[in-house]
This record gives C-alpha cells, structure tokens and sequence, in this order.
C-alpha cells in the first residue's frame, strides 16, 4: 500500500508526481521531499520556496523540515535567507551524524556546503506583492506545503516547506520546522503535519497530538478532528482566541484524513486505487458533530 497527502490545492501537482513515484517503488522520503521541492521551485506559490513571501524587513526567511518515520530522525531548517529549496537542505541534515536542526547562517553555509542551489528567494512578483501588504499594512497567510507519504515497504515520511508568515518579524520561527508542532512521523502509528498560525499550532503540538490519537486507535480523520478540537478548545479555555489551524493525517495502512477550524482548508490526496484528487475539509469548529467519525466523499 502507498499513500501521499498533501496540504493546499497547489499541493495536487506534488501529489501527482509523489503518486507515480510511490507506484513505482519511491521510498516515502523522497516522495515527500521531491513533492516539496517542485512546489518551492513554483514562483507562482507564494508562500514557499522561491517567490515566498518576505518579512518586515523584504527579504525571505525559509523554514523547513522532514522526519523518518522508522528512526525518527528529523532534519530542520529555520530562517534560511539564500537556498530557495530549504526542503533539501532539511533532508540532507537528516543524514547528519550529530547536528539536526540548523537556524540563520549557519543553515545558509550548510546549504552551501551541500551545493544546494543558491539562487535569491525574492522574487519581482513577491517583491511588489510585499509593497502592497506593506502599504495595507496587511499580514499575510502562511499556507505551508506539507506533504507525508507511506511508501509501499511501510516507510512513512512528512516534509514540510514554508517562507512562514508573511511580514514576520525578522527571525521569526513557526511551527514548520518543530518536530511535533509542524510536523511528525512514526511507521508504527502513521504521521501528520500541520498549517495556519505557527504560535498557535505550537501551543497545541498539533502534529503529535494527531499522531497520537492514533495510537488511541482513531481513524486519520478522527485524530485530525481531535487534534484541532482540542486545541481549539484549549486555547479558547485559556483565553485566547486560536487563529487559522489545519492538520493532515496518515496512518500506517494508508489512510488519511484532515481537520481544520476555518473554512478555507483544502488538501490533495492520493493513494493505491484512488487517483490524485482534491478534497475540502469542513471546519470542526463550525460543527462540532464533524469531531464524530465520518466518511469524507471521494476518500476511501
Ligand atoms: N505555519 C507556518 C508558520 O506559521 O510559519
């Protein structure tokens, strides 16, 4: 069984390619990896990679990362500045011996080092489109692309890419890059990876908790749902008023499913008999009866 979700409509095209690869015999790293790196190679996306959008300052601030669902290795980067596939960056530092995770400089030499490409992240598009949320002093979404793939010899992968949110204080560091907050992967259990409100989606741990509710033994959707719910709730309990969350969710058998508290989430999918497709996600804010299981149409 081979199974890859992804996070946005413009996560389909990573999901076609990761889909034929799978079927193929990718492992479920490469998969989700190579799926990140054609997203952040889209100028037209902009919010990862090349044309991502830049900080308070008008430059971009990359963050990255991926996890081994068998060793639980993680590779992160955060704040990279002149690598537009950060994505590559955070998976050669899996394979380091000693060193993980890497911010600012030092991840921009490492990528160096490896011969990532070093080509400017900025791009004339993003540029004016930071001038107009300057002028509106707007902020800007923080749509991550995040993939997680099961690879027919029961490998699970997640890898997450974002330029985070837009307008960020220089330095700034979302959830993308934090293992259990932006991302996770276990083969034992399955994976999940979240997007929306870095800060928010730190103070619930958002993918672990996912995962976790796995381990209880809930379908993909209902750990997604439970994940969010909960936090939603938590947060709300504690006075504050959550922004934007959304989480994806794998299970070792390939199924998967997603949960949001806002309207706008959207995730592609596709797995061993279900050609790569789009999928809509009800909030479960809106409706609390979607915490209950359900069957999403078109899923399974
Ligand atoms: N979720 C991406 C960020 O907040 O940076």
């Amino acid at each position: 069984m081979w199974a890859i979700i992804g996070t946005w409509p413009f996560a389909l095209r990573g999901v076609e390619q990761a889909a034929r690869g799978l079927a193929a015999g990718q492992e479920a790293m490469e998969a989700a990896v190579q799926a990140c790196r054609l997203i952040e190679d889209d100028e037209t996306v902009d919010s990862v990679g090349r044309g991502g959008i830049p900080n308070r300052e008008g430059y971009c601030e990359l963050d990255a990362a991926v996890m081994d669902g068998r060793s639980l290795g993680i590779g992160a980067v955060a704040g990279l500045r002149h690598c537009p596939n950060a994505v590559l960056a955070a998976r050669a530092l899996l394979d380091h011996p000693t060193h993980n995770m890497l911010c600012g400089p030092g991840a921009d030499a490492f990528a160096r080092e490896q011969g990532l490409s070093q080509r400017p992240i900025e791009t004339p598009q993003a540029m004016e489109r930071w001038q107009a949320l300057k002028r509106q002093q707007a902020s800007h979404g923080h749509d991550t692309v995040c993939f997680l793939a099961l690879s027919n010899n029961g490998r699970l992968a997640s890898a997450v890419t974002t330029s985070g949110l837009g307008l960020k204080m220089p330095g700034r560091v979302g959830d993308s890059p934090l293992a259990g907050s932006g991302f996770y992967a276990d083969d034992e259990l399955g994976a999940a990876a979240a997007t929306g409100l870095g800060e928010d989606i730190m103070r619930g741990l958002l993918s672990f908790q996912a995962v976790s509710y796995l381990k209880q033994g809930l379908h993909p959707q209902q750990a997604a749902e439970q994940a969010v719910l909960q936090a939603h709730q938590r947060m709300l309990r504690g006075g504050h008023q959550p922004d934007n969350m959304a989480v994806i969710c794998l299970d070792k058998q390939g199924r998967y499913g997603a949960a949001c508290n806002h309207q706008e989430f959207v995730y592609a999918a596709a797995a061993q008999g279900q050609p790569p497709h789009l999928v809509p996600v009800v909030p479960v804010i809106d409706n609390q009866r979607a915490a209950a299981p359900r069957e999403l149409k078109g899923l399974r």
